[in-house]
């Protein structure tokens, strides 16, 4: 029996296998951030994946940080992303919704229109960002959120979720990882706030999990997900004692009975991270990155992962399920096109 293909559920949602494919941004949004049908192409063209995350979608304006990103809070957001999750469930797929808030990762010319730049601090992201025609540049200085405006932030995440929902989705996964928003809160490089939510681990935690539990008052413990990515210095994060950060939060998450933590393994020589995740952790996890059909059947056998999700290797091969299965080559994707708006590089792979 091939580990890879037995399902699986992960909360209330039924997974027909255990690959997944991991989100990923592509800069394909037509007017107003809304989904187009050629989106819903590309969704459709890997639905036998046993479950896709969405590329992060920003629940918000202020959200909105990279060129052509999706949104989730406009009608007829709503309703492009309905024609996406009607498309990969006609395939018999299933799809969550990645919801990313980039926080302080913004370049104010990739929006479109003006939207506060926030951040739990006033600190500026250290690293260069693409503006609209893929030239890095130095991402805005965003203004430090006040602790009133918390409560309104939980609610654009839940209206978010309940979008989804709408939408057709079959859940959400809250981008915890990768110097976002709610990576910003836990991580002390972008978070020095002096109040409940700044300081401590205890405190840095708190803003994040009130989003969790947040999104699962929404719609439901159960079709809620997040991802973390320990140890990642992406957009200028802290990397050191990254546990101190992430066992109370994966204990706080624990308690809210969520669908599946989904895990960047950074492979660190300091961190076990998916042993970590499992001495804290009792829902099923979702590990990524940089896996190989061997060691993703390893992980799976090993019992260290419920599923393993597959990030650039779905880009080229929408079949990759149907690849892996046979053991077939995988093709190699034009990393020229990743961004670039249009079909070219997008929905042109085809099957084997
Ligand atoms: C083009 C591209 C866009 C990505 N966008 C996102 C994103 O929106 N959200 C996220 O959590 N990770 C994002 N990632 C990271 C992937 O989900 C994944 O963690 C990474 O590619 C490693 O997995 P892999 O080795 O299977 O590719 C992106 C990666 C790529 C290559």
């Amino acid at each position: 029996m091939d580990g890879l293909f037995s399902p699986v559920k992960l909360g209330a949602i039924a997974l027909a296998n255990r690959i997944v494919m991991a989100p990923m941004t592509r800069d394909r949004a037509g007017p107003g951030d809304a989904p187009t049908p050629l989106m819903a192409e590309y969704y459709a063209q890997r639905a036998s994946a046993g479950m896709i995350v969405t590329e992060g979608v920003q629940p918000s304006p202020a959200g909105k940080g990279y060129w052509r990103t999706p949104g989730i809070h406009s009608q007829a957001q709503i309703e492009g992303w309905r024609q996406v999750a009607d498309a990969v469930h006609a395939r018999g797929g299933r799809i969550v919704m990645q919801l990313m808030h980039c926080g302080r990762v913004v370049v104010p010319a990739n929006r479109g229109f003006e939207a506060d730049i926030i951040a739990p601090s006033a600190l500026p992201c250290p690293v260069k960002v693409p503006g609209p025609d893929g030239t890095p540049v130095a991402p805005a200085m965003p203004r430090a959120l006040a602790l009133a405006e918390l409560p309104g932030l939980l609610e654009e995440y839940a209206q978010a979720a309940r979008n989804a929902i709408a939408a057709g989705l079959d859940g959400v996964e809250l981008h915890c990882a990768s110097g976002y928003l709610i990576n910003q809160f836990l991580n002390p490089a972008s978070n020095q706030r002096q109040d409940a939510y700044g300081g401590s681990a205890e405190n840095r935690i708190r803003f994040p999990v009130e989003v969790l539990a947040a999104l699962a008052g929404a719609i439901g413990a159960d079709r809620v997900g997040f991802r973390i990515s320990p140890g990642n210095p992406y957009n200028g994060m802290d990397v050191s004692a990254p546990e101190a950060t992430f066992v109370p939060f994966l204990r706080a998450a624990d308690k809210l009975g969520l669908a599946y933590l989904h895990i960047v393994d950074m492979a660190l020589p300091e961190l076990d991270t998916l042993a970590m995740a499992r001495a804290n952790f009792n829902g099923p996890v979702i590990t990524n990155n940089n896996l190989t059909a061997e060691s993703a059947r390893q992980l799976l056998d090993d019992g260290k992962a419920e599923a393993v999700s597959f990030g650039r290797a779905f880009i080229a091969n929408p079949d990759l399920a149907e690849r892996l299965r046979d053991n077939a080559p995988l093709a190699k994707p034009d990393f020229s096109l990743l961004y670039t708006g249009e079909e070219r590089g997008y929905t042109d792979y085809p099957p084997r």
